[in-house]
């Protein structure tokens, strides 16, 4: 459309080129003719692409048929020789300007063709962000800001295992995975049966039919899921309380061909919940590649959707997601200092300048796990065999300017 406004403004300065008119004797009408012939054309420029070619094709000939005239004009009248020189030379630049202007017009259907697959591609991007919307629609707003405080709840001799609760359901029980692949989760009726480990409120011994690999495992609405030992991309979700297994899905995306973190060496899909549901993390394709972040649906397994995130696995420990935000911690060489360098939050909700400082205690290993339990809104971590809580600073997310 730029390109059409061109060429009539253009076409306009043409015109302005025939007035004062040319005095060429022998035709007295035809700069008449030449003004009315250039309204003609000038119209037909404003109409649409489709017909411009005719009118550019129009202006050749019709320019031609002028140069004829002004030679016969030439041959008769030396009087106005110059003046008649003067509007040869003005055709001549209007010829130029009119090859210039089918290359503009040709510049500008490519142009079009590109506006409407970037038109496509930005109502694409607006259907997208809208199904993104709903989908991470929690009523939760808080971004993380820092670690208040660390608390060792339990020491054992295990390196690698994982803890949690359930992270949705208010059920006190406390569930706890020794090492990275076992098929025996040990159940604690609460947190201080747990710190007692007493043989009175010994904890309930529950053997999955298949072993877990990694330290990625959650607990959700009472089903444990957990990457199956032996498949690179399979997750079971286990019935705590029937004690069966409920359901399983591959996940897509290339899962579990290399570990999520370059330091947890056993996890090739961590499970995380939060706020707005149940995800999964695992490692792009490439050495130390990005983390790929997906959405399962808990109830049908299905994925809901799938994001490509900045965060490298080179030099990451763990991750977990808080409120719809994906936070990878990172060590350098495995050992501290443990510190929060890639926030990911799909929505784009956290502006540039707000982005955290996140710093851990720090550790003499690298953790096993961190996941974020969004009841009680602290960090269940497994470091060197000890189980520990960190609770959380928040704040609210500013919006994006
Ligand atoms: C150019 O001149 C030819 C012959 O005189 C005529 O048939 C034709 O219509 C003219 N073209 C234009 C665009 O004026
Ligand atoms: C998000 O949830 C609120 C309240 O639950 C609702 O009013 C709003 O329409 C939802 N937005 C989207 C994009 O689904
Ligand atoms: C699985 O864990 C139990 C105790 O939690 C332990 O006795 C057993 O040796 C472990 N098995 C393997 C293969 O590590």
């Amino acid at each position: 459309m730029l390109a059409l406004q061109r060429a009539s403004a253009l076409l306009v300065l043409f015109l302005s080129a025939f007035v004062p008119p040319p005095r060429c004797a022998q035709d007295p009408g035809m700069v008449h003719y030449i003004y009315q012939r250039f309204h003609v054309l000038e119209q037909g420029l404003q109409k649409c692409t489709q017909t411009t070619r005719e009118y550019i094709q129009d202006f050749r000939e019709f320019s031609k048929n002028i140069s004829v005239m002004l030679g016969q004009c030439l041959t008769y009248t030396n009087e106005y020789k110059s003046a008649v020189n003067n509007l040869a030379l003005r055709v001549e630049r209007a010829q130029r300007e009119i090859d210039y202007l089918e290359y503009l017009r040709e510049a500008d259907m490519c142009v079009e063709s590109e506006d409407k697959t970037l038109a496509e591609k930005l109502l694409q991007e607006a259907e997208e962000e809208k199904k993104i919307q709903t989908l991470l629609n929690a009523s939760c707003d808080n971004m993380l800001m820092g670690i208040k405080s660390l608390k060792i709840v339990k020491k054992t001799l295990d390196t690698d295992g994982s803890w949690m609760k359930d992270a949705v359901s208010d059920s006190p029980k406390v569930y706890f995975l020794i090492g990275s692949r076992n098929n025996t989760v040990w159940e604690f009726a609460n947190m201080r049966a747990l710190l007692e480990d007493s043989t009175k409120l010994g904890p309930r011994k529950l053997v999955l039919p298949q072993s877990w690999q990694g330290t990625g495992q959650v607990v959700y609405k009472g089903f444990l899921f957990f990457h199956n030992q032996g498949t690179p991309n399979e997750i079971i979700k286990y019935s705590l309380q029937k004690r069966t297994v409920e359901d399983r899905m591959l996940l897509p995306g290339g899962a579990g061909r290399a570990l999520v973190y370059q330091h947890s060496p056993s996890t090739y899909i961590d499970l995380a919940v939060d706020e707005h549901g149940l995800w999964a993390i695992h490692a792009g394709p490439g050495l130390h590649g990005h983390l790929v972040l997906t959405k399962i649906e808990p109830g049908t397994l299905g994925v809901e959707h799938s994001w490509d995130t900045p965060c490298r696995s080179q030099d990451a420990e763990a991750g977990f997601l808080l409120c719809g935000v994906l936070y990878v911690v990172y060590s350098s060489g495995g050992h501290g200092p443990h510190h929060v360098t890639c926030v990911y939050d799909p929505r784009g909700t956290i502006s540039e300048e707000d982005l955290p400082n996140v710093f851990f205690p720090r550790r003499p290993r690298s953790h096993s796990m961190i996941h974020y339990n969004a009841r009680d809104k602290q960090l269940y971590a497994w470091n060197d065999g000890n189980q520990i809580i960190y609770k959380l600073q928040t704040k609210r997310k500013q919006p994006v300017k």
